[in-house]
């Protein structure tokens, strides 16, 4: 019989992975509560931007081995499997994460589950929560036969389906004592992540509170790699030195690495700056220090307050009244993804200044609407952005910019002024055409 799990969430993270366990040749039940969202899913229509996530649903569809449900009691039936996905945001006020939502779900769990499971955290979670789950569990049915794992996920937007079925290691915690670990859910996990297993990926089983902090290890210290190049570029621009040198040279050796060094306008997208909070609150509740954490998640709010500020200055000092225009509005390319992204400050700012904002992004205009102050005028390529601007922002590296010509830069600008925060151009081709170009950590010609 087929293996049949159950995935609570059809969110990003939850929608992924059950589109990719599906995939690997699992029977799927989606729990997604969210009835506008629900039916969305059912006729085959992905609400987020996810390259290739559309057409691996709709297979699914057709092959039944993805199908969606409104009620955890009907999805968890048979299933051997059941992954809670729901989302996990930092709660108001003290940036803890809220675990609400995955509480809720191993309540109804508890009340509707007939035959043994394993009940899997993907969602980041603060460490404990695992066990939590198992003994809200216990407590609400004591007869309940289960195993708890967590079993987080690593995956960058815009890549999804590639870090879901190749990632670079899966990490499954189980419940351990001293003398025993739990052979029964070690066993189901081993058999989902058989495909995984086969083309030789890691997976690692250990405790549940490693897992728990393995994630939240892994995108911290991402986060401090991040912080730590992003200030050597400011470092760079103020003695001379080149950044794209400098982390070349570093990138080389390989107990660094030459991943995770593009300097830009400080970090953004659903995970890193909450990950960062998040562990910074879990230390401080312990009694443990964080504080390189601390000081990565404070470097990264004052760099992206502060990059208004460098546009103003190259601007002479002011925008008022001035035409900027932006391009790339979203945290990273390849998402439509707002959250936390640069873009916010940044033209908030910008506008409060006297600018007059002009923006394009490829695939977010529609989304940032709801997020940024209704004088912003959206545009619909390269050039009706740029045309008659006072100064050009790039703030996303999409693909689509590269080909961005400093000749016709020349032409369609009112001033040729472009601010590059994401270092995409050749500053000395932006020289030879006249072009005052800034970007981060290079020197200017
Ligand atoms: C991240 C982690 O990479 C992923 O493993 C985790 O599970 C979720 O969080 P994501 O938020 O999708 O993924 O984006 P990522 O590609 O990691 O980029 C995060 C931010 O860092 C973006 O704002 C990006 O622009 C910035 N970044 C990344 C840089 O500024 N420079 C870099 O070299 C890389």
């Amino acid at each position: 019989m087929a293996v049949r799990i159950a995935m609570i969430g059809g969110g990003y993270v939850g929608l992924v992975s059950a589109a990719c366990f599906a995939e690997f040749g699992l029977h799927v039940n989606i729990v997604e509560t969210n009835t506008n969202r629900l039916n969305t899913l059912k006729q085959g229509q992905i609400p987020i931007y996810e390259p290739g996530l559309d057409d691996l649903v709709q297979n699914h569809l057709k092959t039944k081995r993805l199908q969606f449900f409104d009620k955890i009691e009907e999805a968890i039936n048979e299933c051997e499997a059941i992954f809670i996905a729901v989302g996990t945001p930092p709660r108001n006020g003290d940036g803890h994460a809220d675990l609400t939502y995955v509480h809720k779900a191993a309540s109804q769990i508890a009340k509707h589950l007939k035959q043994y499971a394993v009940i899997v955290t993907k969602s980041t979670v603060p460490i404990g929560t695992s066990r939590r789950i198992a003994q809200i569990l216990r407590e609400e049915n004591p007869d309940l036969d289960f195993s708890v794992a967590s079993n987080p996920e690593f995956l960058r937007e815009g890549e999804a389906l590639k870090d879901c079925m190749k990632p670079d290691r899966v990490i499954i915690g189980i419940e351990k004592d001293k003398y025993n670990q739990d052979q029964r859910a070690q066993e189901v996990l081993s058999r989902l992540y058989q495909p995984l297993f086969q083309q030789k990926t890691p997976i690692l089983f250990m405790d549940l509170e490693s897992a728990e902090l393995a994630k939240y290890a892994s995108n911290c210290f991402l986060a401090m790699k991040l912080s730590y190049v992003n200030e050597l570029a400011d470092l760079c621009e103020l003695t001379g030195g080149n950044i794209e040198d400098v982390t070349k040279a570093v990138g080389l050796d390989h107990r660094i690495g030459k991943h995770f060094l593009q300097p830009g306008p400080g970090f953004g997208g659903s995970c890193f700056p909450k990950d960062t909070l998040a562990l910074i609150r879990i230390a401080q509740e312990t009694g443990a220090s964080t504080r390189m954490v601390e000081a990565t998640a404070q470097a990264n709010d004052a760099r992206k307050a502060n990059m208004s500020g460098r546009i103003i200055n190259f601007c002479g000092g002011s925008v008022y009244n001035k035409t900027i225009a932006i391009l790339g509005l979203t945290f990273k390319p390849n998402t439509d993804d707002m959250r936390q992204s640069a873009s916010l400050p940044i033209i908030h700012r910008l506008i409060e200044g006297g600018a007059l904002i002009k923006a394009f992004d490829p695939v977010a205009n529609e989304k940032a609407k709801e997020l940024l102050p209704k004088e912003v005028r959206y545009c619909k390529d390269i050039q009706s952005t740029t045309s008659e601007a006072d100064a050009l922002v790039i703030l996303t590296e999409w693909n689509e910019f590269r080909s961005l010509s400093p000749a016709n830069l020349k032409i369609w600008m009112k001033r040729p002024i472009v601010i590059d925060f994401r270092n995409m151009y050749d500053p000395k081709a932006m020289f030879n055409q006249g072009i005052q170009y800034y970007s981060i950590g290079r020197p200017q010609f």
